[in-house]
């Protein structure tokens, strides 16, 4: 393509063209990382006849695009191969479950097996001509049962699968049993369910170590883990999560907390359908989700492409188990160059700190503030305790007490065009509450973008705690991590000021309060090979 790109990414995943969705059936087999996803082959925007595309890398940072591995040609998924999971089966057999759409358009559970084992990029896959394996159930409208998780094993030897679906609008994680991957009965009971949430998709089940960062593989169930269980909520496109215990025997799972609209997330940005596996090299799991455009399907067409994945984050369960934490894989750290920090600098009110040295299109950023006098801060409307409003509300440039404070990306020279990541902390029932928000509002002169600004609480104590924010930049998507990875935001952005030699990456605070700056890290960010070293081909 010889249009100009200047959206595209340097080191977040996407395909070598048209449209990409949901990450499908993450893996680690034999010294290799796996990723496959929804793809159009045909076009940058969705189309229902999905195919699986499937890109391969040593180091989750480069890629190297594969053909399909499935395209919708068989009668059980002639409507579309969409989203599934990989589990690796006793030997180290890799095995794929995925919802194929039928030639009567009902989604039903199909399983494929690489074609040749010793291929070490497991090029070709086979699909069982027993599909589908397991049909629309009872009681479950045929095009609401779909994307199965991972399988998980129990003492039992039988395998579990659970899939997403609706019934009378409950969100209902459908739960079925086998011994031998091919025939599936259905648990009577779902594994969980929640009345009046409609449909969920994209479910994800795994264990998280109470105690620890270090991940835990998919079948484990002892007294020393919690389960998470990730809904894709459809009717609002949101992934969120619950956290509790598992028990096999009984086959039942029990929650923390109840499945609201303010329950937890992993990202409280463009953030849906995220898949994570466990990575055996360093002990941990990883998390990946499709962040769509913010722009119109005309700019799809115009760039050839949509979507992106998010950058792998491991996950683990906080300290304080109420919640998860999430970080950039250390692997960004390869393509890190040209460090520029700083320590303790004060930022006054209406301050800004330019950080030079840096590609600002390009850049891991980290930053710490500290606070003193808390007890000036503002306090907190009680009868306005929505983050994502307080943040749109009080955007970037409204003046406050404590905040904003934080970083301004793609930023033109003069701040016409700024992104800004901040934090806001208020009184609230007598303790200190911080809130962080990403404000997309100003990040464009375009018009027909989404600019929906987005926010969220941090749950960390200021008095304590230093207040933290890293951010990776990348040309046209901003990914924010909070207090260390316990809140996280990410945006689409499409600057036309703030491109090339003329972005710019500030500290900022507008707050009457002044913040202290402790540290600062900031790397320009190198580009990595992405799906760049040959065409896409169609498999069939
Ligand atoms: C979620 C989703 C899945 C489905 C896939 C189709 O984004 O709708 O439920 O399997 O995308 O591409």
């Amino acid at each position: 393509i010889t249009l100009e790109q200047p959206y595209r990414t340097a080191f977040h995943f996407q395909p070598p063209q048209n449209w990409m969705n949901d990450p499908n059936g993450l893996m680690y087999y034999n010294g290799v990382y796996h990723l496959f996803y929804q793809h159009n082959p045909f076009g940058p925007l969705f189309a229902v006849q999905m195919y699986w595309g499937h890109s391969v890398s040593h180091d989750l940072i480069n890629w190297t695009p594969l053909e399909h591995a499935f395209a919708p040609t068989q009668p059980f998924d002639i409507n579309g191969c969409i989203s599934g999971s990989t589990t690796i089966l006793p030997g180290n057999k890799p095995v794929i479950l995925y919802t194929g759409i039928d030639s009567q358009n009902r989604q039903v559970q199909n399983v494929a097996v690489p074609k040749d084992p010793s291929d070490p990029y497991l090029r070709e896959w086979v699909r069982y001509t027993g599909n589908p394996v397991i049909n629309v159930p009872e009681g479950i409208q045929p095009d609401e049962f779909r994307d199965p998780t991972t399988a998980w094993l129990a003492d039992d030897g039988k395998w579990r699968v659970t899939i997403g679906g609706q019934k009378d609008k409950a969100g209902i994680a459908i739960l079925f049993r086998s011994e031998d991957f091919v025939n599936w009965t259905r648990h009577e009971e779902p594994l969980y369910e929640v009345t009046g949430s409609g449909m969920w998709e994209c479910l994800d089940f795994f264990p998280v170590h109470v105690d620890g960062t270090n991940g835990v593989d998919t079948s484990v169930t002892n007294p020393a883990v919690k389960h998470v269980l990730k809904m894709g909520v459809y009717d609002y496109a949101r992934d969120y999560y619950l956290i509790g215990d598992y028990n096999p025997v009984k086959e039942k799972y029990v929650s923390q907390d109840e499945l609201t609209l303010d329950s937890l997330r992993y990202d409280y940005g463009k953030y849906y359908a995220s898949k994570s596996f466990y990575d055996p090299v360093r002990r941990r799991r990883i998390l990946m989700a499709w962040v769509n455009e913010s722009d119109s399907d005309a700019d799809a067409i115009a760039k050839g492409w949509s979507g992106l994945q998010s950058f792998p984050r491991s996950v683990w369960l906080d300290q304080n188990q109420k919640q998860l934490v999430q970080w950039p894989i250390e692997e960004i750290e390869m393509l890190h160059e040209n460090e520029v920090s700083l320590r303790n600098e004060n930022l006054e009110d209406g301050s800004l700190h330019e950080i030079l040295g840096i590609t600002p299109l390009q850049v891991d950023v980290q930053i710490s503030f500290k606070l003193t006098n808390l007890e000036e801060a503002e306090i907190l409307d009680p009868s306005r305790l929505d983050p994502q409003l307080i943040c749109s509300e009080m955007d970037a440039s409204k003046k406050g007490i404590f905040g904003p404070f934080g970083l301004l990306a793609f930023a033109s020279h003069d701040l016409t065009e700024q992104t800004a990541i901040f934090f806001r902390v208020f009184q609230h029932n007598g303790r200190y509450i911080v809130l962080m928000c990403s404000d997309q509002s100003r990040s464009s002169t375009r018009k027909g973008l989404d600019k929906t600004t987005y926010g969220a609480f941090v749950d960390i104590d200021p008095q304590r705690d230093e207040i933290s924010l890293r951010a990776l930049i990348d040309h046209s998507i901003v990914e924010s991590f909070g207090g260390g990875g316990k809140t996280c935001i990410i945006a689409r952005v499409y600057p036309t000021l703030a491109t090339r030699d003329e972005a710019h990456l500030f500290a900022f605070n507008n707050g009457t309060k002044s913040v202290l700056i402790t540290e600062l890290s900031a790397w320009s960010v190198k580009k990595a090979r992405i799906n760049i070293d040959e065409t896409i081909g169609c498999a069939d």
